[in-house]
Protein backbone atom coordinates (compact mmCIF):
# COMPACT_ATOMS: atom_id res chain seq x y z
CA UNK A 1 0.00 0.00 0.00
CA UNK A 2 1.51 3.95 -0.69
CA UNK A 3 1.71 5.93 1.85
CA UNK A 4 3.21 9.42 0.69
CA UNK A 5 1.90 12.24 3.62
CA UNK A 6 3.52 15.28 3.22
CA UNK A 7 6.67 16.23 5.35
CA UNK A 8 5.54 19.33 7.39
CA UNK A 9 8.97 18.77 10.16
CA UNK A 10 11.59 16.55 8.86
CA UNK A 11 13.67 14.59 11.20
CA UNK A 12 16.53 16.74 11.26
CA UNK A 13 14.44 20.08 12.18
CA UNK A 14 13.40 17.77 14.88
CA UNK A 15 16.70 16.75 16.37
CA UNK A 16 18.13 20.17 16.19
CA UNK A 17 14.91 21.74 18.11
CA UNK A 18 15.14 19.10 20.65
CA UNK A 19 19.17 19.58 21.05
CA UNK A 20 18.17 23.29 21.79
CA UNK A 21 15.70 22.20 24.07
CA UNK A 22 17.43 19.68 25.92
CA UNK A 23 20.43 22.46 26.30
CA UNK A 24 17.95 24.60 27.82
CA UNK A 25 16.13 22.14 30.53
CA UNK A 26 19.36 21.17 31.52
CA UNK A 27 21.01 24.94 32.42
CA UNK A 28 17.11 25.93 34.17
CA UNK A 29 18.00 22.61 36.37
CA UNK A 30 21.35 23.06 36.97
CA UNK A 31 21.83 21.23 40.32
CA UNK A 32 18.60 20.35 40.43
CA UNK A 33 16.74 16.91 40.21
CA UNK A 34 13.92 16.66 37.23
CA UNK A 35 11.10 14.58 36.95
CA UNK A 36 10.46 13.82 33.98
CA UNK A 37 6.42 12.58 33.03
CA UNK A 38 6.11 11.62 29.85
CA UNK A 39 2.01 11.53 28.69
CA UNK A 40 1.17 8.38 26.53
CA UNK A 41 0.90 7.22 24.04
CA UNK A 42 1.83 10.15 21.92
CA UNK A 43 4.97 11.15 24.06
CA UNK A 44 7.02 8.26 24.22
CA UNK A 45 9.05 9.69 20.97
CA UNK A 46 9.59 13.20 22.15
CA UNK A 47 10.59 12.19 25.40
CA UNK A 48 12.58 9.61 24.48
CA UNK A 49 15.01 11.85 22.42
CA UNK A 50 14.63 14.68 24.71
CA UNK A 51 15.92 12.87 28.07
CA UNK A 52 18.81 11.80 26.08
CA UNK A 53 19.67 15.25 24.94
CA UNK A 54 19.84 16.36 29.16
CA UNK A 55 22.29 16.14 31.61
CA UNK A 56 20.60 16.77 34.89
CA UNK A 57 19.42 13.74 36.95
CA UNK A 58 16.51 12.79 35.96
CA UNK A 59 13.79 10.03 36.45
CA UNK A 60 10.81 9.31 33.72
CA UNK A 61 7.29 8.05 34.90
CA UNK A 62 4.84 7.62 32.81
CA UNK A 63 0.99 8.89 32.47
CA UNK A 64 -2.10 8.08 30.35
CA UNK A 65 -5.12 9.63 30.43
CA UNK A 66 -7.95 9.84 28.03
CA UNK A 67 -9.51 12.91 26.86
CA UNK A 68 -12.37 11.47 24.97
CA UNK A 69 -15.13 8.83 25.59
CA UNK A 70 -16.56 6.53 22.69
CA UNK A 71 -17.62 10.01 21.20
CA UNK A 72 -15.70 12.19 19.32
CA UNK A 73 -16.73 15.46 21.46
CA UNK A 74 -14.30 16.07 24.29
CA UNK A 75 -15.99 14.60 27.57
CA UNK A 76 -14.57 17.32 29.62
CA UNK A 77 -12.32 15.68 32.38
CA UNK A 78 -9.98 13.38 31.09
CA UNK A 79 -9.62 9.82 32.58
CA UNK A 80 -6.21 8.50 34.12
CA UNK A 81 -6.06 5.23 32.26
CA UNK A 82 -2.36 4.79 34.01
CA UNK A 83 -1.11 6.46 36.57
CA UNK A 84 2.11 7.27 37.59
CA UNK A 85 3.85 4.87 39.88
CA UNK A 86 5.99 7.79 42.33
CA UNK A 87 4.71 10.28 44.46
CA UNK A 88 5.37 13.91 42.79
CA UNK A 89 5.66 15.51 46.73
CA UNK A 90 8.33 18.43 46.59
CA UNK A 91 9.77 17.23 43.48
CA UNK A 92 10.14 19.41 40.41
CA UNK A 93 8.09 18.03 37.57
CA UNK A 94 8.17 18.33 33.89
CA UNK A 95 5.18 17.18 31.52
CA UNK A 96 6.23 16.41 27.90
CA UNK A 97 3.39 16.09 25.62
CA UNK A 98 3.74 15.85 21.87
CA UNK A 99 0.60 18.13 21.36
CA UNK A 100 -0.83 20.68 22.83
CA UNK A 101 -4.38 20.92 21.22
CA UNK A 102 -7.64 22.29 23.25
CA UNK A 103 -5.00 22.23 26.39
CA UNK A 104 -7.61 19.93 28.05
CA UNK A 105 -5.21 17.14 28.99
CA UNK A 106 -2.23 19.33 30.50
CA UNK A 107 -4.68 21.75 32.12
CA UNK A 108 -6.09 18.54 34.48
CA UNK A 109 -2.61 17.02 34.71
CA UNK A 110 -1.26 20.66 36.04
CA UNK A 111 -3.83 20.61 38.26
CA UNK A 112 -3.38 17.27 39.59
CA UNK A 113 0.10 17.63 40.07
CA UNK A 114 -0.36 20.39 41.94
CA UNK A 115 -2.60 18.53 44.16
CA UNK A 116 -0.25 16.35 45.11
CA UNK A 117 2.01 18.53 45.74
CA UNK A 118 4.63 19.13 43.29
CA UNK A 119 7.57 21.43 43.82
CA UNK A 120 7.57 22.83 40.48
CA UNK A 121 5.54 22.19 37.53
CA UNK A 122 6.58 23.11 33.66
CA UNK A 123 5.73 21.69 30.43
CA UNK A 124 7.41 20.57 27.00
CA UNK A 125 5.38 20.11 24.16
CA UNK A 126 6.73 18.87 20.54
CA UNK A 127 3.76 21.18 18.86
CA UNK A 128 1.54 23.42 19.83
CA UNK A 129 -1.70 24.50 17.74
CA UNK A 130 -1.89 27.96 18.48
CA UNK A 131 -5.93 29.68 18.62
CA UNK A 132 -7.15 26.23 20.14
CA UNK A 133 -6.58 25.82 23.87
CA UNK A 134 -9.42 26.91 26.06
CA UNK A 135 -7.04 27.81 28.86
CA UNK A 136 -4.03 30.05 29.36
CA UNK A 137 -1.44 27.19 28.66
CA UNK A 138 1.83 28.59 29.41
CA UNK A 139 4.49 25.75 27.20
CA UNK A 140 7.93 26.34 29.25
CA UNK A 141 9.51 24.50 26.77
CA UNK A 142 8.36 24.39 23.21
CA UNK A 143 9.29 22.47 19.88
CA UNK A 144 6.77 24.09 17.39
CA UNK A 145 3.65 26.08 16.38
CA UNK A 146 2.09 24.60 13.64
CA UNK A 147 -0.93 25.28 11.55
CA UNK A 148 -4.64 23.61 12.26
CA UNK A 149 -4.17 20.16 10.09
CA UNK A 150 -4.62 16.68 11.43
CA UNK A 151 -0.70 15.85 11.96
CA UNK A 152 0.66 11.96 12.37
CA UNK A 153 4.32 10.88 13.24
CA UNK A 154 6.71 11.09 15.55
CA UNK A 155 4.41 10.38 17.94
CA UNK A 156 1.00 11.07 16.97
CA UNK A 157 -1.35 9.04 15.73
CA UNK A 158 -4.37 8.45 12.98
CA UNK A 159 -6.05 5.35 14.98
CA UNK A 160 -3.44 3.98 16.54
CA UNK A 161 -1.15 4.18 13.59
CA UNK A 162 1.95 6.39 12.19
CA UNK A 163 3.71 6.93 15.58
CA UNK A 164 6.34 5.12 14.30
CA UNK A 165 7.21 7.66 11.77
CA UNK A 166 10.63 9.80 12.24
CA UNK A 167 8.86 12.87 11.03
CA UNK A 168 5.74 15.20 11.93
CA UNK A 169 3.31 14.37 8.58
CA UNK A 170 0.24 15.65 7.30
CA UNK A 171 -2.07 12.92 6.67
CA UNK A 172 -4.36 14.07 3.55
CA UNK A 173 -7.45 12.84 1.91
CA UNK A 174 -7.61 9.06 1.50
CA UNK A 175 -5.83 7.23 4.49
C1 LIG B 1 -3.35 13.64 22.35
C2 LIG B 1 -2.00 14.21 22.74
C3 LIG B 1 -2.30 14.98 23.99
C4 LIG B 1 -3.74 15.41 23.79
C5 LIG B 1 -3.73 16.84 23.33
O1 LIG B 1 -3.54 12.48 23.06
O2 LIG B 1 -1.05 13.21 22.95
O3 LIG B 1 -2.19 14.16 25.13
O4 LIG B 1 -4.30 14.61 22.75
O5 LIG B 1 -5.04 17.29 23.15
P1 LIG B 1 -5.73 18.35 24.10
O6 LIG B 1 -4.78 19.50 24.25
O7 LIG B 1 -6.96 18.70 23.34
O8 LIG B 1 -6.03 17.68 25.41
P2 LIG B 1 -4.67 11.42 22.68
O9 LIG B 1 -5.87 11.63 23.56
O10 LIG B 1 -4.91 11.44 21.19
O11 LIG B 1 -4.00 10.06 23.13
P3 LIG B 1 -2.67 9.35 22.61
O12 LIG B 1 -1.50 10.22 23.02
O13 LIG B 1 -2.71 8.06 23.34
O14 LIG B 1 -2.77 9.20 21.11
Amino acid sequence: MEFNPEVLIDADEIAARVKELGERISEDYKGQELTIICVLKGGFIFCSDLVRRLNVPTKIEYIMLSSYGSGKVSSGEPKIELDITGSVEGKNILIVEDIIDTGNTVNFLEILLKQRKARSVKLAAMLFKPGKSRYNIKIDYLGFEIEDKFVIGYGLDYAGRYRELPYVGILNAGH
